[in-house]
This record gives structure tokens, sequence and C-alpha cells, in this order.
């Protein structure tokens, strides 16, 4: 005989929608944003900080014990350390140009799962993380806190990570704001005992809103290789060096954005590839470019796709750098694999948005997320909510509240259909 199914709980949506949205537009405030004119809030600065204050005086109001790991992952538990829990959250810097959503959103979501856990008796022993450093706005590094705690680093590695601002060492800086990073490998114990992951976060496509429907339930994100390409050739005046013989570091650069965008449409499989990142030297109007430097961003839910489209921009840069006098260096920012996500959770998810009465789909998640990290060691999910018109890291960036409180509804159902399992 099958055993009874979970009974939804349904919630009262209009109060989650109110918590929500107190929760992610307080942090818009002047005190959490370096900016006047969007969201920017990254590791170790005191707006980043205020952030996970702000969090943390919400979970302790709810009667959890809150604290952060050595490198300043901020982790809140309703169940003493070192009980297994289910994970939720997201993180709370932004882009440098970024809105209100990516990331708080994920948090505050988190924290109302744990409010309602609590308000409907449900006693689910919950765990809410919020990463540092998910944008790479501080360090020039995507998923650092959750790339530290999943072991995903390596000391030598960390030691030559900087700060954008001024180029001071990761360890200094977190050292600097109160945090162990000496001890970061104990990070790792943030993400020991999960019995499973769900991280909630705002689209950043369109295709909900096109398609109308309410949530996404992730099948898959996209890995990713960051790299930077180091051309260097020979700087001279710009009127007095003829056209023949020049060594244009520029021009090779421009040859090679040009076929990174080729190579990524031919390969299919969703694969995208993005120079976002270009420095010119000495950047005068007058004289030919002797050095640049370029980003390279590409991703894909194939592996083999992404990663060869990667290798292929990298052998070309040789080919243009030889025919065009110049030389060529690639240097691996980091490079992640695709992340397929679980299908218990998957399935719990779809089944508790059914018995909620909310439209979804599955989508694959283009942007990157630190549940790559968290399935490191933890079975993992994200459900995405619709965000206007596709828009993020932007600071016109928007999102419904109401879609986040039947998100709410959702994950805390998924969340106790697989507690009930686990329980039988
Ligand atoms: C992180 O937001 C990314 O770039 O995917
Ligand atoms: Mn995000
Ligand atoms: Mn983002």
């Amino acid at each position: 005989m099958s055993p009874p199914a979970a009974s939804h709980v349904a919630i009262d949506r209009e109060r989650s929608r109110e918590r929500i949205a107190r929760d992610v537009l307080t942090l818009t405030g002047s005190q959490y944003t370096r900016s006047a004119t969007a969201v920017c809030r990254y590791a170790y600065t005191p707006e980043w900080k205020r952030a996970h204050e702000y969090f943390a005086a919400q979970l302790r109001d709810i009667g959890c014990q809150v604290w952060e790991d050595p490198v300043g992952n901020l982790v809140a538990q309703n169940v003493p350390r070192g009980e297994r829990a289910y994970g939720l959250g997201s993180h709370c810097d932004s882009n440098r140009n970024g809105g209100p959503w990516d990331g708080p959103l994920g948090v505050a979501l988190a924290v109302e799962v744990a409010r309602l856990n609590r308000e409907h008796g449900l006693d689910l022993p919950l765990r809410v993380i919020s990463f540092l450093e998910e944008e790479g706005s501080g360090f020039g590094q995507l998923l650092l806190g959750s790339r530290i705690a999943a072991g995903r680093i390596g000391e030598a590695e960390l030691r030559e990570v900087r700060a954008i601002d001024d180029g001071r060492p990761f360890f200094e800086l977190a050292a600097e704001a109160g945090h162990d990073p000496e001890r970061f490998r104990e990070s790792a114990a943030t993400l020991d005992d999960l019995d499973g992951w769900i991280e909630t976060h705002i689209e950043q496509g369109r295709v909900l809103q096109d398609e109308r429907v309410t949530l996404g339930v992730v099948e898959a994100i996209s890995g990713y290789v960051h790299a930077d390409l180091y051309l260097e050739g020979r700087s001279g005046h710009a009127g007095g060096t003829p056209m023949q013989g020049r060594s244009d570091a520029l021009a090779a650069a421009a040859e090679v954005v040009l076929e990174a965008e080729r190579l990524a449409a031919d390969a299919g499989h969703g694969t995208v590839a993005t120079v976002g990142e270009l420095d010119v030297e000495p950047g005068l109007i007058n004289v030919i470019p002797g050095a640049v430097r370029l980003s390279l961003d590409v991703r894909g839910v194939d592996d083999e796709a992404f990663a060869g489209v990667a290798t292929a921009i990298e052998a070309f840069a040789q080919d243009v750098a030889r025919r065009r006098g110049v030389t060529a260096r690639y240097v691996v920012r980091q490079a992640v694999p695709a992340t397929p996500m679980d299908a218990p959770i998957v399935g719990a998810l779809e089944a508790s948005a059914d018995a909620a009465g909310v439209t979804h789909r599955r989508m694959s998640s283009g942007a990157a997320h630190d549940t790559m990290c968290v399935a490191v060691r933890s079975p993992v999910a994200m459900l995405f909510v619709p965000c206007r018109d596709g828009i993020s890291h932007a600071p016109e960036e928007d999102a419904d509240p109401a879609d986040g409180a039947r998100a709410s509804e959702v994950v805390l159902n998924a969340l106790v259909r697989l507690h009930h399992r686990r329980e039988r």
C-alpha cells in the first residue's frame, strides 16, 4: 500500500508578499548600496555587512541560531549546529550596476520559508545561507563564497585573488573586515549535513513573462569558463607608422571578439560567449594599442560544447597573434561544469506547484548560481520567478513580490514532501 501523500500547506500569500517585498526593498536603501543610481554591494564593504546584519536580525527574531563562517558566508539554522537540515538561500552581494532582486530575493524567500515553517508548526529542520561574493563584484571571481565552501578553490589560487578596487589580497580584506580567512577550509562546514538545497532566484530571461507562466523549475545550470586573454603588440605613432608591419594588439583583439561570437553561435546546445571587459593600453587616440586584455565568458549546459568553444577561441587567438606579430597569453580564471538539478527535488517542486495551483515549466539557467557549488555536497534544485522584461544586472531589474509569495508556498511544500518521504 502506498503511504498517504503529504497534504498541501496553504499560506497567507498576502502576508508573505508584504514580508518578501519589505525585506528585498529594504536593501535598496542608501545604507545598503554604494551607488546613488543602482544597487551596488560587494564583499566586505559596510553596505554588504549591513545587508547580512539585516537578515541576521530577521533570522534571530524567528529563533534561529545565526553565525558567519570563516570567510563571511552568513549561516542560520533552526536546529542545533551539527544537525541535518534542508538548505535555502542565495546571496546579498550585487552586480556593481545591479538591481534589488538578484540574490536578495532568494535570501528573503529562505527567511520567509523559515517563518512559515514556524508559524505553521511544521518542524522542518532548516538552514539559511547567504553566500559571500556571488557576483564577483569585489574580487572579479564569481561564486567566491560558495566555491570556498565547496572546496573548489585551493589556497594558492585564493592567495592570488585580489580586489578590483585597489588590488589588495582577499586574505587582507577579509581579515580587515573581521573574518578569519586563514581558516577558509573550515567554511566546508557550511555545507555539512544538508539533505537538500533550494535556491529561489529571478529568471534573468523573459521566457516566463512571455509565456505567462509563474514559476520556472530549473533542470540544469550552465557551466562556464572565465578566462583572460592578454595580447601584446607594439605601440607606435598613429600617424607616423604605416599600416604595413604594425603589431596592433587591439586589431588582433577585434578578430578574437568576432570569432568568439561565431564559434559560440555555431556550437549550438545553447552555448554563448561574451567579451565583457577590454583594457587597452595606452588607450590614446593617436597611439597604436600596444597591449590589450580581454575577458572571455563562455557558457552552456553541454560541457563538451562550451569547453570546446573556449579551447577554439584560445587556438584562434594564437593564430591571429602569429599572423599579426603580437603575442597571446590565455589565463583561465575559473571553469565550472554544467550542473544538473536533483530529480526528486525537482519533482517535489513541480508537485507542490500543482497543488498550489501555480503554473510552472522546466527551464535551464544560463546564469551561474551558488547552487552549482552546493551541488558538490548536496542534492540541489532552483526555482525561478519572472523578472520584468527579463532584465537583470541593471537598476531596472524588477519582479513581483506576489510571485515570491507563491514561490515561498511552493518551496515550503516541496520541503514538506521531501521530509515526509525521508521520515517514512
Ligand atoms: C552571475 O550572476 C553570473 O554572471 O552568472
Ligand atoms: Mn544571483
Ligand atoms: Mn547575478
